[in-house]
């Protein structure tokens, strides 16, 4: 290991995140009792301009009256470039109880983007005795945002999370797409002819890269890589198979846009009971090589090591904080 400590952010169940638009109170009931991990109470895309001050009013409301359980509670603010941001942040934190976990920052460019929101969350949560300090969540959703991802993670001790925002990038990078998220036909290539003359279309990922880079900038600031909307909410097939592979490229949870994709994250963002069970076999495998003073041994034909130790103890510790 490096002799550099990678500070971890609080840690907390990450695995679905549900939007709510600020604007729909009447959703508000349904999504407090319902599995996601987390909730954010949207200012921002959800809401139309001349709804905005309402739906602020709705969220400071909601916060303090509705029973939130145990999920972590956030509120998507308005982006820098927008008017409506400074007061999202100065009536939801002046007006709004102490069981606010999160602000969400969409569109997040630069370091200073989330230097700016610090500044002023720092202010508020002063003057007004806050007693629960604020964690940012950041979404990854411009070219600039991803050209400063590592600065981006790096910039508060508030920060907690990134999120692949996948339709605003795909807008911002000029992305031959309209869909939010998910396979695109005419990201493939054509293999040579085969044996019979015959040639295959093989899909590739496209938002490989983008989701790859997020996780590194954030694994090496402690901070947890969410995947961000599925559009396509008729396709549970789809959500599931966008979800694993963000899985195992080593992000935490999925956005639920719809209530039927909470549960689907959460299956898939959690380790299957085959999973950790082999990850207990290697650990208890490794205990028996060190016994025997061997640092490798082979496990069902496999070779194990140290780094498989530290592989499965991943695995066995996010079972054991789903567990609670
Ligand atoms: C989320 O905000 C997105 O743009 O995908
Ligand atoms: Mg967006």
């Amino acid at each position: 290991m490096s002799f550099f400590n990678v500070e971890q952010a609080k840690p907390r169940l990450n695995r679905s995140e549900l939007a709510v638009p600020g604007s729909q109170p009447q959703m508000f009931e349904k999504a407090a009792k319902s599995a996601a991990d987390v909730v954010f109470l949207d200012l921002e895309d959800a809401v139309a301009p001349d709804d905005k001050a309402q739906a602020r009013k709705n969220i400071i409301q909601a916060i303090g009256d509705i029973d939130w359980g145990n999920k972590s509670l956030s509120v998507r603010i308005n982006g820098l470039d927008t008017h409506y941001m400074y007061r999202d942040v100065v009536d939801v934190l002046e007006q709004a109880s102490d069981r606010l976990d999160l602000i969400m920052i969409p569109k997040v460019g630069t370091a200073s983007d989330v230097y700016a929101v610090d500044m002023l969350v720092t202010q508020i949560e002063t003057a007004r005795n806050r007693k629960k300090r604020i964690g940012f969540e950041m979404i990854i959703e411009t070219a600039l945002g991803m050209q400063n991802v590592h600065e981006i993670a790096a910039a508060s001790k508030r920060n907690e999370s990134l999120h692949f925002g996948v339709a605003d990038y795909a807008a911002s990078t000029r992305a031959r797409t309209t869909s939010i998220g998910g396979a695109n036909a005419d990201y493939a290539v054509l293999t040579e002819p085969l044996a019979d003359n015959s040639r295959q279309v093989h899909w590739g990922d496209m938002w490989h890269y983008a989701i790859a880079r997020m996780v590194v900038a954030a694994r090496a600031n402690g901070l947890r890589p969410v995947d961000g909307p599925f559009g396509n909410f008729s396709d549970p097939d789809a959500f599931k198979a966008a979800a694993a592979r963000a899985a195992v490229l080593g992000c935490e949870g999925k956005w639920a846009i719809h209530p039927s994709q909470i549960a689907l994250a959460n299956e898939v963002m959690s380790p299957s009971d085959a999973e950790v069970t082999r990850a207990r076999r290697i650990l208890e495998a490794m205990k028996e090589a060190e016994a025997q003073g061997k640092g490798a041994v082979s496990l069902d034909g496999r070779l194990i090591d140290y780094a498989s130790i530290r592989q499965a103890q991943v695995l066995v510790e996010k079972a054991a904080q789903i567990a609670g």
